[in-house]
């Protein structure tokens, strides 16, 4: 088991990757927090993660407010102790699309995928440096680097954020055991692409053939299986790294 004896926190494990990374993470013997506004489908979540054997624990947290995360780290260090790994995984789309969006709602997305990425790490890094073993994983998106299909401003400048973060605080931590990585997924079988309306389901499948060399959707365990490679001791010289799961649709 390549994670016995850690505790891992996800954000967003509530459902799609995070749920995905915390299951791969539980079968390796981590034991695993999850931080979720939602809490009905965290607590199923972490009753499958308790199926595994391992402890888990499901704690309500809104990433985007400082006090919110303060106290999902207390309670992590409370149930399971001091985090380990820490998988920045929860993240939003903006209402609305293009140069119109009200600057609240450009605020609120850069909060919630962005500030929350700092917030996290603030609260976790400085343990693992002095505890000399640590693991960030983040997720950013292929929309960081082409753009957002459908005009997500603010999706698109958070996620890139994300990149230049994770590679200042991967030089920031490195000398300590620390490594510090991010992933960008491409077109994922989850929830969210069609959450709230931002697009059909049949016009986010229809981009799947005309843009995947793969030639279809990702999953959230394929997505799972690189941050889980990426927060165990086999990772140990990969840091600073974005890696794409985008099936051959984002080359760099
Ligand atoms: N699915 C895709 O195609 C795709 C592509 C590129 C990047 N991503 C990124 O992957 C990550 C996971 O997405 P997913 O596809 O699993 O989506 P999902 O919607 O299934 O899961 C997101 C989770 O984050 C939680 N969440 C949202 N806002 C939160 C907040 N403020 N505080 C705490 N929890 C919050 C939700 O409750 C949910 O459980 C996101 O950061 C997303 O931007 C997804």
């Amino acid at each position: 088991m390549k994670l016995k004896g850690r505790v891992a926190l996800i954000t967003g494990g509530a459902q799609g990757i995070g749920r995905a990374t915390a299951l791969a993470m539980a079968r390796e013997g981590a034991d695993v927090a999850i931080g979720d506004l939602n809490q009905d489908r965290a607590q199923g979540t972490v009753a499958e993660l308790q199926r595994l054997g391992v402890r888990a624990a499901a704690i309500s947290v809104d990433v985007g407010d400082r006090a919110s995360v303060a106290g999902m780290f207390q309670q992590c260090v409370e149930i399971l102790g001091p985090v380990d790994i820490l998988v920045n995984c929860a993240g939003t789309g903006a209402k609305g699309r293009g140069l119109e969006i009200p600057e609240d709602e450009w605020d609120r997305v850069l909060d919630v995928n962005l500030r929350s990425i700092f917030l996290c790490c603030r609260q976790a890094v400085p343990g693992m440096m002095e505890r000399g073993w640590g693991r960030v994983v983040s997720i950013s998106s292929q929309a960081a680097f082409s753009g957002s299909a459908i005009a997500d401003l603010p999706y698109a400048a958070s996620k890139a954020g994300i990149i230049g973060f994770t590679r200042g605080l991967a030089r920031m931590a490195a000398s300590q055991g620390v490594t510090v990585n991010a992933i960008a997924p491409g077109l994922i079988d989850t929830e969210f692409p069609i959450r709230g309306g931002r697009r059909s389901r049949e016009e986010w499948l229809a981009s799947v053939e005309k843009t995947v060399p793969i030639g279809r959707l990702g999953t959230a365990e394929e997505v799972a299986e690189l941050i889980l490679f990426l927060s165990t001791d086999g990772a140990s010289y990969l840091t600073g790294c974005t890696i794409a799961a985008a099936g051959g649709s984002l080359m760099y």
